[in-house]
């Protein structure tokens, strides 16, 4: 019937209308609305959320009835891989179905997400993201809660990478992220090493001066004036240099914005959950007559963990696991408001995490404090070890997927960009993308996922890639390089809190290490030509693979102007992550009020 309708389409509007008419003279349920309606879309991207954390993904300890739901009525994707094992790159291939390079979004060095909501760097306003496609189709697009992917390039109000710059007609949330030095007490997340010796240096320069200035007055020694001045400015110019960008982290990073507008700063961490909730179940309610797409990116699982009266005590995984049941009560919120509307049939919701959880997060007096990635191994900050990219992925979608099934084939968070872009028939020719569409794989049409190959990366670097054989079951992983473990043998960084991915902080392996999946999914028994027939093959296969994909890739460039290279991606591709574009920079700085005095709360009464 479809097909009919859309061939008239296609030859002339009028019959199209016509035969429509016809139809529904004649009592079929094929209607214009059904016929021309996209559906709804409703993704939910939980942070830094294990696999291991979720009921139906085999945890038997922590309660996520609702979560549980959504996959018992839909499909549960059970090799759902993020592109990065961190939140700004992964979040960058999640929104533009590409890896986090090729948007100049992966790291090359030290640092590894964006830190300030004050720095240049940022999605490249060049980028496309599903929501901009998904916009030009005639959607009202939505993002609530957090994106940092960066806000401004030049000037406080460019708003260059801002959400509303990349598809998002609306946005509410945090332009950064929830973390630590949003909360009075807790650690900072923000190069603490560097903090420390900002403030050693600034405090021996203070104590140098004033003991010199003592031994002047005091006549022991002729101090010559010129050297107390040149301190006096040094101990100023470090004071502005680590107390102005790291002292005022909360009222710098910790923000909440409506489209443009900072509306509270720095934000009230209580009361966050609440309000990110009802913003989006509001979305939806504005929107139930209109296509829509919603981004719903929660502030949980991150540090600092919430304490919310209705959910402290009540797991049996402390704070940790209060927080993942308060998350499934907000999942079960969400889906209970597309329900109750009557949008069921016609909404396609998602469920995932950015990456896997943070093992090193833990605090001798609260216990855990970062996810739990199950049988896998390692986890957020990792590289190309499992744990901190296999994610929960779930879609539910009753009137068009079966439910209950379960996809055991490798997929990307990267697929939902194509993925989407099909369902709301937008044929437009793009660039060179990394994920498929994955509706043939949910529906059933197809048992076998068009990721032959999938590559993961650690920073700009290629680390690790999967190799799904035609014809075969097998997944073999294939580790170029693994960063190394602080101490030795523990499992993660625990000296540095994260994994680093570049010169001593990585052990290269020639021969790769190689592991079947299938067999072996915690990845802890290396294949040897003795154990694996296919050694030699494999290792052939995954090194001619990996040449065809840097192939398709263009340079990353440290630092260039574009302006001189208007076809940024012609010419290679402008990196965000160095440090003069992650560095806080005043000029840059969103706020309310009149700036450096920055300050302003929501009214939250009706909530
Ligand atoms: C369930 O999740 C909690 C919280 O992350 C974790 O501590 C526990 O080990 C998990 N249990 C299982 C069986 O995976
Ligand atoms: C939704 O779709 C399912 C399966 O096709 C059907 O059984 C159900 O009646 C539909 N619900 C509504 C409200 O249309």
């Amino acid at each position: 019937m479809m097909e009919v309708l859309e061939r008239a389409v296609n030859r002339s509007p009028l019959s199209a209308l016509l035969l429509l008419s016809l139809l529904q003279l004649a009592g079929s349920d094929v209607t214009g609305e059904e016929v021309g309606r996209k559906p709804n879309i409703v993704l939910m991207m939980v942070d830094d959320l294990g696999i291991g954390d979720i009921g139906c993904y085999g945890n038997d300890t922590i309660r996520t009835p609702n979560i549980d739901r959504l996959a018992s009525e839909g499909v549960k994707l059970t090799q759902h891989i993020a592109a990065a094992p961190l939140c700004t790159p992964s979040r960058a291939a999640f929104m533009t179905g590409r890896y986090a390079l090729r948007s100049g979004m992966g790291s090359t060095g030290r640092v590894q997400v964006l830190l300030f909501v004050a720095g240049s760097g940022g999605l490249p306003p060049s980028e496309t993201t599903f929501a901009k496609r998904l916009q030009q189709q005639g959607y009202t697009t939505g993002l609530v809660g957090k994106w940092h992917l960066g806000v401004n390039c030049e000037d406080r109000g460019d708003h260059c990478h801002h959400p509303n710059q990349h598809g998002f007609s609306y946005f509410y949330g945090l332009p950064f992220t929830l973390f630590n030095d949003c909360l009075p007490g807790e650690d900072s997340d923000v190069l603490a090493d560097l903090q420390h010796t900002l403030r050693n240096l600034t405090m021996l320069l203070g104590v140098g001066l004033f003991t010199l200035v003592c031994v002047r007055v005091c006549g022991l020694l002729d101090v010559g004036l010129w050297l107390l001045v040149a301190l006096f400015f040094l101990a100023i110019l470090a004071t502005g240099v680590w107390y102005m960008p790291f002292k005022l982290l909360s009222t710098w990073n910790c923000i909440i914005m409506r489209n443009q507008e900072v509306i509270e700063q720095p934000m009230t961490v209580e009361t966050l959950p609440r309000r990110l909730l009802v913003e989006a179940q509001n979305f939806i309610k504005r929107n139930v007559d209109h296509p829509f797409l919603l981004l719903f990116s929660l502030a949980h699982m991150h540090t600092p963990l919430f304490q919310n009266p209705a959910f402290a005590g009540k797991s049996r995984h402390g704070r940790y696991g209060d927080n993942l049941e308060e998350v499934d009560w907000m999942i079960g919120e969400m889906t209970e408001t597309v329900d109750s509307l009557g949008l069921a049939n016609n909404t396609l919701m998602y469920f995932t995490s950015d990456h896997g959880g943070h093992l090193e997060d833990t605090d001798p007096r609260i216990g855990q404090k970062g996810g739990w990635n199950g049988i896998y191994k390692g986890g957020k900050a990792m590289g190309g070890w499992e744990g901190g990219i296999r994610v929960p992925g779930i879609f539910r979608w009753p009137g068009r997927l079966a439910a209950g099934r379960v996809v055991d084939e490798p997929t990307s968070l990267m697929d939902l960009y194509p993925t989407l872009k099909h369902l709301a028939k937008d044929t437009q020719p793009d660039r060179q993308l990394d994920g498929y569409n994955l509706m043939p794989l949910l529906e059933g049409k197809v048992e076998r996922s068009e990721h032959e190959f999938m590559f993961h990366y650690c920073g700009i670097y290629l680390n690790a890639l999967r190799w799904h054989p035609h014809g075969s079951d097998s997944i073999f992983k294939v580790h170029f390089f693994t960063p190394n473990f602080s101490p030795p043998g523990a499992g993660g960084c625990y000296d540095t809190k994260v994994c680093l991915c570049h010169g001593e902080h990585v052990t290269h392996h020639n021969p790769p290490l190689l592991y079947d999946l299938l067999r072996d999914p915690s990845e802890s028994r290396p294949l040897t030509p003795d154990t694996e027939p296919r050694y030699a093959e494999i290792l052939e296969q995954a090194a001619k693979a990996a040449e065809r994909h840097r192939s398709t890739l263009t340079k990353v460039q440290a630092s260039d102007d574009t302006h001189s290279h208007p076809n940024a991606d012609a010419h290679g591709v402008q990196s965000q992550m160095t440090w003069d574009k992650i560095l806080w920079k005043p000029w840059l700085q969103p706020c309310c009020g009149t700036f450096p005095f920055c300050g302003c709360k929501e009214d939250t009464t009706g909530i």
